[in-house]
């Protein structure tokens, strides 16, 4: 089991093969109407598109066990579970013996050698099916705030999404496959994902995420900052590497003057720009909430790797056979989306 969040509390559990995956929320408040239609839309969404996505494609028939009745939650634990209706797991038997690079398998397998291998295991992407369903509740909960989360794809492989973008792009972006602003974008970066593919190849990618109704000064301080609990939330989604706020690692290279988000007052106090991403000390200044994560491209490909085996601890090589999505991004968007509705709903209870 794996857990985020003090008072909006979530437990992730399962693995990729596991007859279940499922999770427990924890905290929400009684008498919150439930949607789950939006659960459902989102879980779409995280599916893989066609085309451009893994040819797995089980249904996610979530089940609610305890905390939800009549359509609203009762304040207890919100318990539902997932079944994985393809738990055939035989052609990761070779990965026991020669692990994939770029994914868990080594680190895995020498940690705890009786735990074999059996597609990608508790590192799976598949459990990001669960991350998704709390999300959404935590979704609704944050609405009541006045507090919206939409991400969309930055980048694909070459491919760059350069203009400035609003919370309505964002929101746009989930009419298109590859979650892009526009559908320009998203055609050049559907061919970039099939060109990556066609070679047995993948591909990686910039999510950014903007949440808008933050009041100033929400968020806590220090290992409590909202952007700290963000950043850990999101980099701990299975091939994120690099999360930054506003202009990020970009702010190293510029001087105060440029850095610094002006003040001004116009019914309110505003920013004139948002190179912070939002973030001040922690807390949110009132602009827009902006951060982008990096998605590296999928470990799992067609072509031949080197790798070791493991019983005659001798030099060999490995090709990836199966189901893999040639590009993690575009399903990792909602994913990006859910933590970052988690972790606010937590600092709202928290009352940060
Ligand atoms: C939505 C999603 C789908 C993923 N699909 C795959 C996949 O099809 N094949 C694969 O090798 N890795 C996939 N991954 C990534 C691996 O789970 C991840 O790279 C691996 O567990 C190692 O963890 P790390 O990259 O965070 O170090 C996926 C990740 C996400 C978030």
């Amino acid at each position: 089991m794996y857990r985020l969040g003090d008072s909006v509390v979530f437990t992730l559990y399962g693995e990729s093969h596991s007859e279940y995956i499922g999770g427990i929320l924890d905290g929400i408040p009684k008498e919150m109407e439930i949607d789950t239609d939006l659960i459902d839309k989102e879980l779409t969404l995280r599916r893989p598109s066609k085309g451009i996505g893994t040819p797995r494609t089980e249904p996610d028939n979530v089940e609610f066990l305890s905390g939800i009745r009549d359509g609203r939650t009762t304040g207890e634990s919100i318990h539902y579970t997932i079944r994985n209706t393809d738990t055939d797991n035989s052609k990761y038997d070779v990965f026991n013996r020669t692990p994939r690079p770029g994914h868990a398998d080594l680190p895995a397998l020498v940690k705890s050698p009786d735990h074999k291998i059996k597609g990608g295991n508790q590192f799976s992407g598949r459990l990001t099916v669960s991350v998704v369903v709390a999300g959404c509740i935590a979704r609704q909960f944050i609405s009541r705030y006045g507090i919206t989360v939409a991400a969309f794809t930055r980048s694909i492989g070459k491919i760059k999404d350069d203009k400035e973008r609003t919370f309505d792009d964002a929101a746009v972006s989930k009419c298109h496959a590859t979650r892009a602003a526009s559908a320009d974008l998203d055609s050049m970066m559907t061919k970039e994902i099939l060109d990556a593919s066609a070679e047995g190849d993948s591909v990686g990618g910039v999510v950014e995420c903007i949440a808008v109704g933050l009041p100033i000064g929400f968020g806590g301080t220090w290992f409590d900052s909202l952007d700290a609990e963000i950043a850990r939330a999101v980099v701990a989604i299975p091939a994120c590497k690099a999360v930054e706020f506003g202009k990020g690692f970009g702010l190293a290279g510029m001087k105060g003057s440029e850095s610094n988000d002006p003040y001004y007052y116009d019914n309110g106090i505003k920013l004139r720009s948002n190179n912070m991403g939002g973030i001040l000390g922690g807390m949110s200044d009132g602009a827009p909430l902006v951060f982008r994560a990096a998605f590296k491209p999928t470990p799992s490909i067609g072509k031949e790797q080197d790798t070791v085996d493991l019983e005659q601890m001798t030099n060999t090589k490995v090709k990836v056979e199966g189901r893999h999505d040639p590009c993690i991004v575009p399903r990792a968007a909602i994913v990006v989306e859910s933590v970052t509705c988690l972790v606010i709903a937590d600092q709202i209870v928290r009352g940060l």
